[in-house]
């Protein structure tokens, strides 16, 4: 299938234009002096709503589908410092919609900072309706459960799944990747690899699909944050197969989903010390700003993989920044214990 076709296929699917230029494409100059060996970034930590982040590309597909349905309310769920319940807030408000969300305290924290500041300030900002679970181990069957008590009011709730992570949604990284095709081969670059950080999965399946499609010889590294390899390739082939079947793509037995896992622990929402390495190298280079959940220890599997030389070939590496810088200042502890 040529790219045109990808992207009329993609054309059809109704989508909100919330993001309505590509997100900038950047050589980081002191950090790739430092590593010795070109770094790109992708900057969609740069869309536009509500101090950005990757979530706005899925939304822009979600969005315009609970407009469809005669939406009134979204409904989603995640950690109290989720950028994703944030952004999904955010477009309730721009949108006119409410929002409720469940919302899990994944590493169990007293900490202030982490229950009230950061992202979950900004959802009081957005008169989120916030119910607090114990856990999010049956996500799907909670949200229902919240989207039916929402319907027994005669509210109209449209649910989105854990990080916006499912097909249709996947279809916003679909899009993301090959706006980056276009960049890519406009700067006359050949990257050894893509890397990002790889959670619910969407962002990952979304432009692996992309890749294999434009550029089937450059892998998309995934990072995990939250699991192992092993428990995080169903989880993307299943959404790269999901949404290969909503493009009407046939299967790509050649696709390989690649996974790094070495960078999440002790766990989700828990900072690491490579992890806040990477941000302050970031920072002190390039000025610019990583988050301690994803893009953190996403960094610092990449700049690990440079160290150890796991990229193929010499060429560049680019990162893609999904975001999530406003949770640094639910981190601020970790920031001052060492
Ligand atoms: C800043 C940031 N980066 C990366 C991710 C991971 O994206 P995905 O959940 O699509 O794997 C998330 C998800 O919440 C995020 O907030």
């Amino acid at each position: 299938m040529t790219t045109t076709t990808l992207t009329t296929r993609l054309n059809n699917v109704a989508r909100l234009n919330l993001i309505d230029a590509p997100t900038p494409l950047q050589r980081l100059p002191r950090l790739s002096e430092h590593v010795g060996r070109d770094i790109y970034v992708k900057r969609d930590d740069f869309t536009s709503l509500a101090m950005g982040g990757n979530k706005l590309r899925k939304l822009e597909y979600l969005g315009a589908h609970a407009i469809r349905k005669n939406a009134d309310v979204l409904v989603t769920a995640g950690a109290l410092q989720s950028n994703h319940v944030r952004q999904t807030a955010a477009l309730a408000a721009q949108l006119g919609l409410g929002c409720v969300a469940l919302l899990e305290n994944p590493i169990g924290t007293t900490r202030d900072d982490y229950l009230r500041n950061a992202n979950r300030l900004l959802l009081d900002l957005f008169r989120v309706r916030v119910h607090e679970v114990a856990n999010l181990d049956d996500a799907d069957r909670q949200l229902e459960t919240v989207a039916q008590q929402l319907r027994n009011e005669g509210r109209r709730p449209y649910v989105i799944p854990v990080g916006g992570s499912n097909a249709l949604g996947a279809l916003g990284y679909v899009r993301a990747g090959l706006e980056l095709d276009q960049q890519i081969r406009g700067a006359g670059l050949e990257f050894s690899a893509v890397v990002l950080a790889s959670g619910s999965a969407g962002t990952h399946a979304g432009l692996a699909l992309a890749f294999a499609h434009e550029m089937p010889s450059t892998p998309v590294i995934g990072v995990t944050v939250s699991r192992t390899s092993a428990a995080q390739r169903p989880k993307v082939q299943s959404l790269v197969d999901q949404t290969s079947e909503l493009l009407e793509l046939e299967p790509d037995p050649a696709m390989r989903v690649d996974l790094w896992d070495a960078y999440f622990a002790p766990r989700y929402g828990e900072p690491n010390t490579a992890g806040l390495d990477a941000i302050r190298l970031l920072a002190r280079t390039e000025g610019l700003l990583l988050d301690p959940v994803y893009t953190g220890k996403a960094m610092a599997g990449l700049l690990d993989g440079i160290a150890c030389g796991r990229f193929d070939g010499k060429g560049p590496v680019l990162f893609v920044h999904t975001g999530g810088v406003p949770a640094l200042f639910a981190y601020r502890e970790a920031f001052h214990s060492d």
